[in-house]
């Protein structure tokens, strides 16, 4: 996602009561920032927050917490957010500290649109590595459930070898979400553009 700076980003985001400013405090105390017991999920690369947004809204009894690592998007999502919505947060850190933030308490783990790093060179950087799937394992509560959806082809084959080989299975998948009628979609601001451009969207859920 490329995007100018935004000048004011720190102030915006110290000011925005849904971010959470010195979030490591929290690792096995979530339920005490969010003063209850509900299910927690993640999303990690939120961007302009639309699907967190909307899930918190449609999800009064599941607390939502979003990562981003680009401090100036997380400042555009935050003008998005309306009042009261009690069951939201937003940190502004990349994912590879996420087992620095989370210890044994999320239920299930969205990575929407998330950078392919097509070449081959990156791989390691992408959301879906094996990297990236042993740090999930120290955040997850009991099972491990993880939801992608992408239109990057690349990426989707390279998490579907990754996910398999970590000892995921498949619970579901899907390769055009929009015409799949059993879905509840809710869509992210990448995903309408894409789709929009007729790319095809592919889902998968994963358990462990
Ligand atoms: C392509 S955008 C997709 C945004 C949103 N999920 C959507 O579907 O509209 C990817 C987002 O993930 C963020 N991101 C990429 N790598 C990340 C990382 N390692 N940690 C946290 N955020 C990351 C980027 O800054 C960007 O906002």
């Amino acid at each position: 996602m490329r995007l100018r700076n935004v000048k004011n980003k720190e102030e915006i985001l110290n000011n925005n009561s849904y971010v959470v400013k010195d979030c490591f405090q929290y690792i096995g105390n979530w339920k005490n920032e969010f003063k209850n017991d509900s299910p927690i999920h993640l999303e990690i690369g939120v961007g302009k927050a639309d699907f967190i947004i909307n899930s918190a809204i449609e999800n009064p009894d599941i607390n939502f917490v979003g990562i981003e690592k680009s401090a100036s998007i997380l400042a555009l999502a935050t003008k998005k957010i309306p009042e009261g919505l009690s069951n939201l947060r937003l940190i502004n850190i990349d994912a590879t500290e996420v087992e620095k933030v989370f210890s044994k308490e999320i239920e299930t783990l969205y990575l929407n649109f998330s950078d392919p790093w097509p070449k081959k060179r990156h791989a390691r950087r992408r959301l879906t590595s094996k990297d990236f799937l042993d740090r999930y394992e120290k955040i997850f509560k009991n099972k491990k459930i993880i939801i992608q959806k992408t239109d990057n082809s690349i990426l989707f084959e390279s998490s579907l070898i990754s996910f398999s080989q970590n000892g995921y299975i498949i619970k579901d998948i899907s390769l055009d979400l929009h015409k799949k009628e059993d879905y509840h979609n809710i869509e992210t601001e990448y995903e309408r553009k894409f789709s929009a451009k007729g790319n095809k969207i592919y889902m998968v859920k994963v358990e462990k």
